[in-house]
């Protein structure tokens, strides 16, 4: 036993170190850039608000949005599993029934060690289970159990819908890991019901600074079970590298958002930029960039995959961020961390389709969902959003870029002390569509910005007030959206060159938060703003909402349809 552990940690070891090196968030231009126009309207005001609530029906999800199927290891046993083919030596647990027909093709014989045997308490289990206190993890808060849990994954990879435990009443602390699934079997479950915590200092961090707990290229995962990752972000949120850096951050965070990030294939990207800021042109090496802060939980390129019933805390940066998938279920999750946490978005959506994200309770210092380029055909609904700043498409086309993003639905969700509800936010400058989306049943109370959608997004402050380029939006439904704002109840500021078409909004009642008695919170409520918008508007009576939608088509409809057609 002890040596097959040794031999298993060598292959671990050998395995690992084939890792790409290279996980590097890439450095995004915009992110620093601390020149950022935007029409008056939009000069920032910082404040708390408190008042009323607003009202709004959670009508039940359509028999097709249904919660996902259930995990693997629920399958009746009676459910045969496909035959392996290879030369694994059988697990402890006897080998799942041969079915003679219709094999699907399974990956090429392994020439790992054998797995170590599965976890006795779950025999019972049609599927292996491998908990990571039998190989080696002390589950304490105080020892590092990264090892441990890159030799269960290995173990349990190998074999079809396998479990990898992280037991209850245990705390495991884990450095980076990456979970790569390349030269696994499919379906594998990561249950996770104790809690894997971060290191605390960036010290114990190692090399990659970007990432901490990522799934790579695993077919039909699913992470779920009652557990807790905890990122231990606190550490992060106010302390940088240098001050010099933090206080770029501060500029960005001011005037970008900076949930914009948008990273390519493999999030690597060793350029350096130059920055002219306040006249002084600072260099910042995309090593130290690149080293900033970590997203707790990546899920890249990994179809079919399944996020359930967790909970995602403090992360130091994104909670969790799905990347080039298709096919991802997240629900029953929760995000916490504090309303003034630092770039701390819940979910961020890359690239990905079909994506279903439901009856969660997202709370963080960011946008709670950031959908982003190159995302069709998604979904949220039953999502409870605050604090945290909305849920937003974008930001999209920056540097020239063109983005595509189409087939959205954001459906009974609970905004509160948000600073944006509904926003979709694009760069002048970019190409390609939003097109497709619709919000409907949102309550709001308290939110800053209920609905926005600003097109005036630039990364290059010179050349803003004459870029005639933009993504376009077209095709935009706000439906039932009511409740409470502390300043602007509706805020489109579109192109001039490509306006926003095909807006259509019904039962949006919207009404200034009420003073409370004491009077020490003055909100500073504004007009909506309605610029360059076409589409119409089915008005509430109760709304006193003073805006007008243009009917007809704008001038620059071909420059739409040319966008439109880009995607
Ligand atoms: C709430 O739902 C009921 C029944 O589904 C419906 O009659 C009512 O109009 C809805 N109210 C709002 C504010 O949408
Ligand atoms: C980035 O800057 C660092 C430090 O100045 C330098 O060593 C490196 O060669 C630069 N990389 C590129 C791609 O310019
Ligand atoms: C995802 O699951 C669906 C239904 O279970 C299946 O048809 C599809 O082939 C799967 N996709 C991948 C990439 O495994
Ligand atoms: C959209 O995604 C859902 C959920 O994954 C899927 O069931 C549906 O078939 C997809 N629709 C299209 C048009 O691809
Ligand atoms: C909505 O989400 C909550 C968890 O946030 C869950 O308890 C509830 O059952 C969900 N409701 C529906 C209709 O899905
Ligand atoms: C943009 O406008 C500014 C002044 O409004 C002008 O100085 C500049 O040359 C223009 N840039 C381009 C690319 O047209
Ligand atoms: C609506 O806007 C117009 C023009 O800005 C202004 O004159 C008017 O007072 C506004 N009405 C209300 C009810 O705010």
């Amino acid at each position: 036993m002890r040596s097959s552990t040794l031999v298993i940690l060598i292959a671990v070891l050998v395995w690992s170190s084939s890792f790409d090196s290279c996980h590097a968030i890439r450095w995004h231009p915009w992110y620093w850039r601390p020149w950022y126009w935007r029409p008056w309207w939009m000069l920032p005001s910082m404040r708390h608000h408190h008042g009323g609530f607003g009202r709004l029906n959670h009508t039940a999800p359509p028999p097709q949005l249904s919660p996902s199927q259930p995990p693997p290891l629920l399958l009746p046993p009676s459910l045969p599993l496909p035959p392996h083919n290879d030369h694994l030596p059988p697990p402890l647990l006897p080998p799942p029934p041969k079915k003679s027909h219709a094999p699907p093709p399974l990956p090429p014989p392994s020439s790992k060690p054998p797995p170590p045997p599965a976890n006795p308490g779950h025999e019972t289990r049609k599927f292996p289970t491998f908990n990571v206190l039998n190989f080696g993890a002390r589950g304490d808060g105080k020892t590092d159990d990264t090892m441990a849990f890159h030799s269960t994954w290995t173990a349990a990879c190998q074999m079809e819908a396998s479990t990898v435990l992280v037991p209850e009443g245990h705390e495991f602390l884990v450095g980076t890991i990456s979970f790569e699934g390349r030269h696994c079997r499919k379906n594998i479950i990561f249950q996770l019901d104790g809690t894997i915590i971060a290191p605390m200092n960036r010290e114990n961090w190692g090399r990659d600074l970007s990432n901490w707990i990522v799934f790579k290229r695993v077919t039909g995962l699913t992470v779920q079970g009652e557990g807790t990752i905890e990122g231990s972000g606190s550490g992060w949120w106010h302390v940088s590298g240098s001050d010099d850096l933090e206080d770029i951050e501060d500029v960005g965070k001011q005037h970008v958002d900076l949930s914009d990030k948008d990273e390519d294939e493999d999030y690597g990207d060793e350029d350096n930029r130059t920055e002219q800021r306040e006249g002084r042109e600072t260099v910042v090496t995309a090593k130290v960039l690149r080293g900033v802060k970590p997203t707790a939980l990546r899920i890249y390129r990994s179809n079919n995959a399944t996020l359930a019933g967790i909970k995602i805390q403090n992360s130091p940066n994104v909670h969790v961020k799905i990347m080039n998938c298709n096919g991802v279920k997240v629900h029953d999750l929760s995000v916490s961390s504090p309303g003034d946490s630092p770039n701390t978005d819940g979910i961020q959506v890359h690239r990905s389709r079909d994506v279903v994200i439901h009856s969660s309770n997202l709370a963080c210092g960011d946008d709670c969902i950031a959908i982003q380029k190159g995302c069709h055909n998604l979904t949220v609904y039953n999502v409870t959003c605050g604090p945290g700043h909305g849920i937003s498409i974008g930001s999209l086309g920056p540097d020239h870029s063109k983005a595509c993003v189409s087939n959205i639905m954001v459906r009974d969700i609970d905004m509160h002390d948000t600073t944006n509800g509904a926003r979709i936010k694009t760069w002048q400058g970019g190409m390609g569509s939003v097109q497709g989306v619709t919000f409907s049943d949102i309550r709001m109370s308290r939110v800053r910005y209920p609905i926005i959608i600003d097109q005036y997004y630039c990364d290059k402050g010179k050349d803003c007030g004459n870029q005639t380029s933009a993504v376009a939006v077209s095709g935009i439904t706000y439906e039932n959206i009511r409740g409470t704002y502390t300043d602007m109840s509706i805020l489109f500021a579109c192109s001039d060159s490509v306006p926003c078409t095909d807006i259509t909004l019904n039962g949006v009642d919207l009404q200034p938060v009420q003073q409370n008695g004491h009077g020490h919170h003055h909100h500073h409520i504004h007009e909506p703003l309605c610029w360059q918008v076409f589409g119409e508007w089915t008005p509430t009576k109760a709304a006193q909402i003073n805006c007008s939608l243009q009917a007809g088509k704008p001038s620059g409809y071909n420059r739409v349809l040319l966008n439109l057609n880009l995607c």
